[in-house]
């Protein structure tokens, strides 16, 4: 078979390096219109960093998996076409700042009505407001001539930084499609891919709407756990409870369990927020309120979490930051990802300038150009520094802000650190992965997120 995939980003391009890497009979050809991403895939330095990603691009790519710019050719000879591009929120018009912004996906069915030649199977990866393969349906059987489409819904759980082994592994494929004949067919031809290397038994197969529900929900659920024991954080610091004794104990329940309770400077990256607030905007389209408020606080408490942690630094450091120097450990929105979309740090880093910080970041991925257009600096901005090390970063800090859970950070010479920062010494742990009484006894004035 051969699968065509639309959108080189963290979704498209290490799923599709996974399909053709289990399945050696497919041909992958993944496209994107950004001749600068597709130019990365061919090269030794690909736009995306993934542990174990490089190893597999390198094995398929030229043999079974391509990298193009060359989109109509790709559509035109491919039996399935996934759509991964990007559904970022919108920023105009009606539903600006929640709704997703369906441009991209809608240009894409276009583009596949334009080209395609014969039948085909279109395939929603990107996440989507619910009910949207009915648009895409109807943009392609409005332009069909007798060409038969048919729509699955096949949302991508994996997280950035594990992705290899998110795919590799999954805990489940999820597949909806229409429950006729011809969509259970379809469901069954993307199924045998997946079948390839994930045990049948974790394949679920639903209606489309379900399918695109459950991606939304899923990732609300996950947003949700981190708001509960963020405000929860908030409540351990103004008692003696430590956070990590509570999410510990709790966790231990088999109806919690333990994952996602690591209470942090606030959740981050591409999809959470941006989720939600399409989840929040879907509940006020049907006439919920009531859910969606309940929705949104979750990241209202994301919110709070994010500038309580600023505040704290400002006023930890006797109420004023104004010209000190602030080292910032981390940019990226967690840690193995060179992503900084929604990044807490870039809040945190915001509220500091605007009390007239001098920040000095250092990340071992996140290149100094992202930085700058995060904060929204111009190129010779002199109220940030970005650092080539740790050490550079602290040298003369009165603070340092850990905000990404790095492991290297974990292994730093926090003498050296200490002996070479103002006295005293603050250090603030957003991602509790350090041990605050060993930093204390250095002489380090150490906090971390909820410890009393
Ligand atoms: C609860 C806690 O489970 C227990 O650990 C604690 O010590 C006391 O409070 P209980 O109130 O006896 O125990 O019952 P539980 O089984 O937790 O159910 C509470 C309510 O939630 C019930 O009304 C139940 O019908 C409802 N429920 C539970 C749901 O609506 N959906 C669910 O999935 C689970
Ligand atoms: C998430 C979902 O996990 C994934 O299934 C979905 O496909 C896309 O969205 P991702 O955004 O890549 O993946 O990363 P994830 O590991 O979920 O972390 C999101 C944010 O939550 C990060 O900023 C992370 O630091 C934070 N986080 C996560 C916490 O603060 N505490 C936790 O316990 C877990
Ligand atoms: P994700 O995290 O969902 O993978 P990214 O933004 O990383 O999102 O990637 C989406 C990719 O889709 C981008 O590289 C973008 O250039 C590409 N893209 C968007 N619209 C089109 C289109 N009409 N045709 C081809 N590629 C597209």
């Amino acid at each position: 078979m051969k699968i065509c995939c639309i959108g080189a980003g963290y979704v498209g391009g290490p799923t599709m390096a996974m399909i053709a890497h289990k399945c050696e009979d497919h041909t992958v050809t993944v496209v994107d219109i950004n001749e600068a991403r597709i130019d990365a895939w061919n090269s030794v330095e690909l736009p995306v960093y993934e542990p174990g990603l490089d190893e597999i691009v390198q094995a398929n790519r030229g043999k079974n998996l391509f990298f193009s710019t060359d989109v109509d050719s790709a559509i035109r000879e491919a039996d399935m076409i996934f759509m991964s591009v990007n559904t970022p929120t919108k920023t105009y018009g009606v539903g600006a700042g929640r709704a997703a912004d369906l441009r991209y996906i809608e240009k894409c069915a276009r583009k596949i009505a334009e080209v395609c030649e014969g039948d085909k199977i279109v395939v929603e990866k990107s996440t989507l407001p619910v009910r949207t393969a009915e648009s895409i349906k109807r943009i392609l059987e409005s332009n069909a001539e007798g060409r038969k489409f048919q729509i699955l819904s096949n949302p991508e759980f994996l997280a950035e930084g594990t992705a290899i082994q998110d795919l590799q592994n999954p805990d489940r494929v999820l597949i909806g499609g229409d429950q006729t004949p011809e969509g259970k067919a379809a469901i069954q031809i993307l199924v045998d891919v997946y079948a390839a290397w994930v045990p049948e038994e974790r394949i679920l197969t639903t209606n489309l709407w379900s399918s695109e529900l459950s991606k939304l929900t899923a990732n609300a659920f996950l947003a949700q756990r981190i708001s509960s024991i963020n405000a929860i954080s908030a409540l351990c610091e103004a008692t003696e409870a430590n956070v990590d004794e509570v999410a510990h104990a709790i966790g231990t329940d088999s109806r919690i369990g333990p994952k996602f309770l690591k209470s942090s400077v606030g959740f981050g990256g591409s999809c959470f927020q941006k989720d939600i607030l399409n989840l929040v905007y879907l509940c006020e389209h049907f006439g919920l309120p009531d859910v969606a408020a309940y929705w949104n606080s979750v990241i209202e408490m994301n919110d709070y979490q994010k500038h309580r942690f600023a505040r704290k630094v400002v006023s930890t450091l006797f109420n004023t930051v104004s010209d000190k120097k602030i080292a910032v450990l981390g940019f990226a929105f967690k840690k193995d990802t060179n992503d900084t979309r929604e990044s807490a740090a870039i809040y945190i880093c915001k509220d500091l300038l605007e009390e007239q910080a001098n920040l000095s970041i250092y990340d071992p991925k996140v290149p100094e150009a992202q930085m700058l257009r995060d904060l929204e600096l111009g190129e010779k901005d002199d109220s940030i520094t970005v650092c080539g090390d740790a050490y550079e970063a602290t040298k003369d800090a009165h603070a340092v802000l850990v905000l990404t859970e790095w492991d290297e950070f974990k292994e730093l010479d926090y003498k050296k650190i200490y002996d070479a920062m103002h006295l005293p010494a603050f250090l603030f742990d957003g991602r509790n992965v350090l041990d605050l009484e060993a930093l204390r006894e250095i002489g380090f004035e150490a906090s971390g997120i909820g410890k009393g």
